[in-house]
């Protein structure tokens, strides 16, 4: 296990993943009723985009630095708010120096209602993401294989939720078990919104995934895709996407609208792009 998120954390990819993520929470959060996160590849939480290993990469310049930097127009400005306000909520305030992942962005967002699963294999980080969350309640740390934690908390108690699935892609096969996920996903709970992230290096295999993810019987599945450079190849990561099952209704059609200048702003050549794949009839 070499993969660390703190070399990446708040990069171009992180920007797309996190600021859905904290779409998703928003909507979430407009029912009284609680639910809960489950992230089974959780990370340490949250990032000090000073530490060394930030420093090294500098990758989230391209990424949080350049939304931090922009005028960004009123319409992004209300996409991105609910990932802005869990910025701001980590900061106490506009200077970006610490990056929240996505138990921190959740967290951020929550209610006291809502309960939170995460989970973290990498023994070092997982005592760090442990070390974050000592005081609070509504958190329980787990430190299995993030596939297991999929298959073991599902359905959660509340019944609403929401399963957030982001692997380090380190190892071959995990295009495979990303897909068994979604099966197991959508047989333990079925009603639930599931977010998956992915790479955009191997083409053809995003597409036998997402092919694989439409046959799992989700009513409404979309993936959100961007990138910042020609993708494919084993360069630097220049695309990733997120799937998602049972998103909110309305999230396609508002990507969509805001995705043209969210790529002006994180692309790095005139090959960027972004587009939104509709993967089901429902949405
Ligand atoms: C991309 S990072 C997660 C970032 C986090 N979700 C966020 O958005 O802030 C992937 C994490 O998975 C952890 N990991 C690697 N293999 C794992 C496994 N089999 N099960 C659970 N976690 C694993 C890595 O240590 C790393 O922290």
């Amino acid at each position: 296990m070499n993969y660390r998120h703190a070399f990446h954390a708040g990069n171009f990819a992180d920007v797309l993943k996190h600021a859905v993520l904290a779409r998703i929470l928003d909507y979430l959060s407009r029912k009284d009723a609680g639910y809960r996160v489950i992230d089974s590849h959780a990370g340490i939480g949250l990032y000090d985009l000073a530490a060394e290993e930030a420093l090294k990469t500098g990758e989230w310049q391209g990424g949080v630095g350049r939304i931090q930097a922009a005028r960004l127009s009123p319409a992004l400005t209300d996409w991105l708010a609910p990932w802005l306000t869990a910025l701001r909520a980590v900061n106490g305030g506009d200077d970006f120096l610490l990056y929240p992942g996505s138990p921190a962005i959740a967290t951020a967002l929550g209610r006291l209602q809502d309960r939170y699963h995460f989970n973290e294999l990498h023994p070092q980080d997982f005592a760090s993401l442990s070390a974050l969350y000592a005081g609070d309640r509504r958190v329980r740390v787990g430190s299995e294989d993030g596939y297991v934690t999929v298959r073991a908390q599902l359905p959660p108690h509340e019944r609403r939720g929401l399963v957030i699935v982001d692997p380090p892609f380190e190892e071959a096969g995990e295009f495979d078990r990303m897909l068994r996920a979604v099966h197991d996903a959508r047989k333990r709970f079925a009603t639930g919104c599931l977010m998956i992230w992915y790479p955009i290096k191997d083409i053809a295999a995003v597409d036998t995934f997402l092919k694989g993810a439409s046959e799992a019987g989700y009513p409404r599945l979309i993936a959100i895709e961007q990138w910042v450079r020609e993708p494919g190849g084993d360069g630097p990561l220049a695309g990733a996407g997120v799937l998602i099952a049972n998103p909110p209704f309305t999230l396609a059609d508002e990507t969509e609208a805001i995705l043209p200048e969210l790529t002006r702003l994180l692309g790095e050549d005139e090959e960027a792009g972004a587009r939104v794949l509709r993967l089901a009839e429902d949405v």
